[in-house]
C-alpha cells in the first residue's frame, strides 16, 4: 500500500479501556501542498468501531465541503481543493473493482478468449489435461481467493477462517470418500499448489537431506519429481538434488517394468523411500510385488497416481491404496479437478509389521506420517493455501463419487482402447502392444519419423492435437533415439 497516495483528512481516535475519550492517532503525515484547509463551517464526521477489542474511531470530514468551496461562498476557505471529495473517491475505486475482465483488460481478455477457442476446436488429447466443469471454475475463481489462510482447519494464523475451516474440512472428507478410504486410517493434506510440491513435501518430511529415493526413470515414463539427473550428471529436479535417487526401469523390448530389476537395483541402494506410479506407464502397476520389495528393505511405499488417480477413484484401476503408505496425486489430470497436488497418508495403528528405515522408524506401532507432511506443506514449504482451489477440489471430488464419474471413466478407457485398436488395425506399432488405462504410447520411429515432424504433421494436416511427452530411450539395441506419443484420450 502507498501510504503516500492514502487519503488525508482522515484521522483514527484509539479509545484506551481505561478511558472513554479516544486518543486522536493521525495516521498519516498531512501533505501541506495538497491539503484543504479547513473550513470553519466544514462538520466532522465520527465512526466508532472495535478492532480487536479497542475501540476505535475516525474522524473525517463530511464529503462534499472540502469542494464546496465557491466564490458565492460567505466563508470561502483559504485554499481551492485540488484532490476529488470522498464520494468521488469511492466512486471511482467502485468503478475500477467492479469492472468486468473484458473491460478492466481488453488485451488479456482478448489472448484468453483466443486459448479457449484453441481449446474447443482442436481435438485435445494430453494425457496430463482435462477439461473442468463449470461448478470448479466458478469456485475457482471466486472471492476465495481473498483470503490467508495458513494452518490447518481450526488451527490458523489468520483470524476469519471459520469458513474456510469448513471447506478445507469438507474437502478432506470428500477427498477421503472419494477413494472409498476410512478416516481412521488415512488421513489427506488438500493444500499442495502442485503434485511436484506434494511430493517433495514427503521427501521433505520423511527424509533427511541426502537420504535415498528410488522411482521409476523419467525416459521409462516416470516423473521428474521421482528424482532424475541426466546421463551426463546433471542433478534436474530438487529431488535429486537435495536428496539420492537412482532410478528403475522399463523392459526396453517389451516396455512394461522390469520388476526383478527393481528388486535387485533397491535391495543394493536400499532407498528409504520406494516411488511407484509415473506420468507415461500404459499398464497397471504390480503394487504388491513394490510391497513386498519395499517390506524386504525397509522403505516406505509411496504412489504417485497423478494420471490414474481418477480411474482408482472409479474403481477401474488397481488401488494403490491397498499396499501403499503414501499415496500422492495432481488434481488436474483423470480427476477432472483445478490444477494442484494431494497427499493421502496412512494414520493410526501400523497394519502390519514395519520397520522402516526412516530415521525416525523407532519400531512405533503407529505411522507417524500425519504430523511429518502437514508440517513439510507448510510452514516448511508452502504458505497461504489457494483456497478458491481447495473448495473447486471439493466440487470436483463430489462429483468424482458419483455414478456419472464412474460412467465417465469407463469411457475414457473405451475412448482409449478403440484407439489403440484402430492404430494396431494400421499396424501401428504401441508399447507394450496396449493400453489399460487412459493413455497409450505410439511407437513412432517405425514410421520413419522424427515425433515432432510427426506431431507437426499433424498440426498441419489434421486439426487434431494430439501430444505428447515425447521422450527417447537411448539403447544398445537401438542406437537412435526411439520416439514415443503419449496419447491420453478422455472426451466422452
Ligand atoms: C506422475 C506425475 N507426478 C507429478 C506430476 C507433476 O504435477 P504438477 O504439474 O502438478 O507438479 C506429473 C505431471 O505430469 C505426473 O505425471
Amino acid at each position: 500500500m502507498d501510504l503516500s497516495q492514502a487519503q488525508s483528512g482522515l484521522s483514527l481516535g484509539f479509545h484506551s479501556h481505561s478511558s472513554s475519550n479516544p486518543i486522536p492517532l493521525q495516521l498519516l503525515d498531512q501533505r501541506e501542498e495538497n491539503l484543504v484547509e479547513k473550513d470553519e463551517n466544514q462538520a466532522e464526521e465520527e465512526e466508532n468501531f472495535s478492532i480487536l477489542g479497542h475501540p476505535m474511531c475516525i474522524k473525517r470530514q463530511r464529503d462534499g465541503q472540502s469542494s464546496s468551496s465557491s466564490s458565492s461562498s460567505p466563508n470561502p476557505p483559504k485554499r481551492v481543493a485540488v484532490e476529488p471529495g470522498l464520494e468521488c473517491r469511492r466512486a471511482m475505486v467502485r468503478g475500477w473493482g467492479n469492472q468486468s475482465l473484458p473491460v478492466a483488460d481488453p488485451e488479456i481478455h482478448e489472448i484468453m478468449e483466443k486459448e479457449k477457442q484453441r481449446q474447443v476446436k482442436g481435438i485435445e488429447l494430453i494425457a496430463s489435461e482435462n477439461f473442468v466443469c463449470r461448478a470448479v471454475m466458478e469456485a475457482l475463481g471466486s472471492h476465495l481467493t481473498n483470503k490467508y489462510s495458513e494452518g490447518l482447519p481450526g488451527a490458523r494464523y489468520y483470524t476469519g477462517n471459520q469458513y474456510i475451516d469448513q471447506i478445507e474440512s469438507l474437502c478432506c472428507s470428500r477427498a477421503l470418500a472419494a477413494f472409498g478410504l476410512d478416516p481412521e486410517k488415512w488421513g489427506v493434506n488438500v493444500q499442495p499448489y502442485s503434485c511436484t510440491s506434494a511430493n517433495f513435501a514427503v521427501y521433505t518430511g520423511l527424509l533427511l537431506p541426502g537420504d535415498r529415493i528410488m522411482g521409476l526413470d523419467s525416459p521409462s515414463g516416470g516423473h521428474l519429481s521421482h528424482g532424475y539427473y541426466t546421463s551426463g550428471g546433471k542433478k534436474v529436479s530438487a529431488s535429486s538434488i537435495f536428496f539420492e535417487s537412482l532410478p528403475y526401469k522399463v523392459n526396453l523390448q517389451t516396455g512394461y517394468i522390469d520388476y526383478d530389476k527393481m528388486e535387485d537395483k533397491a535391495m543394493d541402494f536400499r532407498p528409504k523411500i520406494l516411488i511407484c506410479g509415473g506420468s507415461s506407464y500404459p499398464r497397471e502397476w504390480d503394487y504388491a510385488r513394490f510391497r513386498q520389495v519395499a517390506d524386504k528393505i525397509g522403505a516406505v511405499l509411496m504412489c504417485d497416481m497423478a494420471h490414474i488417480s481418477g480411474l482408482v477413484a472409479a474403481k477401474e484401476s488397481a488401488s494403490p491404496f491397498d499396499y501403499c503408505d503414501i499415496v500422492t496425486s495432481t488434481t488436474h489430470k483423470s480427476l477432472r479437478g483445478p490444477r494442484g497436488g494431494i497427499i493421502f497418508y496412512r494414520k493410526g495403528p501400523k497394519s502390519r509389521k514395519q520397520n522402516m528405515l526412516l530415521s525416525h522408524g523407532d519400531g512405533s506401532v503407529h505411522y507417524d506420517f500425519e504430523e511429518r507432511i502437514n508440517f513439510a506443506v507448510h510452514p516448511s514449504l508452502q504458505g497461504g493455501p489457494h483456497n478458491n482451489h481447495i473448495a473447486a477440489l471439493a466440487v470436483a471430488l463430489k462429483q468424482v463419487a458419483t455414478p456419472d464419474y464412474k460412467a465417465y471413466m469407463q469411457q475414457v478407457k473405451k475412448n482409449a482402447q478403440a484407439l489403440a485398436s484402430a492404430l494396431l488395425r494400421r499396424k501401428c506399432k504401441l508399447v507394450t502392444g496396449g493400453t489399460d488405462n487412459h493413455l497409450l504410447l505410439w511407437d513412432l520411429t517405425t514410421l520413419g519419423l522424427a515425433g515432432s515432424v510427426y506431431i507437426s504433421l499433424l498440426l498441419l494436416y489434421a486439426f487434431v492435437y494430439i501430444c505428447t511427452c515425447l521422450y527417447s530411450l537411448r539403447t544398445n539395441i537401438l542406437p537412435q533415439s526411439v520416439m514415443y506419443m503419449v496419447v491420453c484420450v478422455e472426451i466422452m
